[in-house]
């Protein structure tokens, strides 16, 4: 594993911008694997000043974001497609035909979860993906349980993630109680992981991450078995590795 410990957010942000906007100056055509949540809305805006002091370009990108909301319109302003739009498909030059979110409209689960990993398949795969980490450990959606699930599905989203992102909605009530999510085997078939990490609040969950046992009941465990991660984490959130 690669690790950078950057002093602050600010410069986590930027590391991780850099190794992204270096994945598209070594291989302009790349399939990104994106992520949403706070973590990396610095990274996007660094991003998007990248693109506009010429540096790099998005025209030959194609995207796979993690997770949707099931339930939620593109058009829903706590959709994951709507934070892409915002946060970065807006403000650069990709093509919006090469960006795909998971079909969170769809009510076939199945139908949704099968065509989008048919589509991240016809790519060739996932070049780099990028990862935040819930506080129970799940990367994308997949939610602690008792087995690590493969491809695209629905997940059923935990009291403690509908609490953690009910900040985002009017009352826990709103925050919808599904979701389609990339699969851990999925995560894990991309060549190249970066993960970003921030704030003293996930210093334990990281060290449960990397220096415990490998476990679906922490499900960015596996991540010790990828060939090629990253993590970049701020001062913060490495905090907990010393202890
Ligand atoms: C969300 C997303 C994840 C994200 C995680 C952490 O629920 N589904 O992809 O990485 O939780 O979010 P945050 O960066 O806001 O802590």
């Amino acid at each position: 594993m690669q690790l950078f410990i950057e002093e602050t957010y600010e410069d986590m942000s930027r590391r991780a911008a850099d190794l992204i906007a270096a994945q598209l100056i070594v291989d302009p055509a790349s399939t990104l694997g994106l992520a949403t949540g706070s973590t990396p809305i610095g990274l996007y805006a660094d991003l998007v000043e990248d693109f506009q002091a010429d540096r790099i370009s998005f025209e030959q990108v194609t995207t796979f974001n993690l997770d949707e909301y099931r339930g939620l319109s593109p058009e829903h302003d706590q959709s994951y497609r709507y934070f892409m739009q915002k946060n970065l498909f807006d403000h650069v030059d990709i093509d919006p035909e090469a960006t795909s979110v998971p079909d969170g409209a769809n009510p076939d689960a199945q139908a949704a979860c099968e065509s989008y990993e048919q589509a991240i398949s016809e790519a060739g795969g996932i070049d780099l993906q990028l990862l935040g980490l819930g506080h129970n450990g799940h990367i994308g959606f997949n939610e602690p349980c008792d087995h690590f699930p493969v491809r695209t599905h629905e997940v059923a989203l935990t009291e403690s993630t509908r609490r953690a992102n009910a900040r985002f909605f009017a009352g826990e009530d709103e925050v919808p109680t599904a979701a389609y999510t990339m699969g851990v085997g999925t995560v894990m078939a991309a060549r190249r992981v970066l993960m970003i990490v921030t704030g003293a609040d996930k210093a334990d969950i990281l060290h449960r991450a990397f220096c415990g046992p490998v476990t679906p009941w922490v499900p960015a465990s596996i991540l010790q078995f990828h060939p090629d991660v990253t993590l970049i984490c701020d001062e913060a959130a490495w905090s907990g590795m010393k202890a």
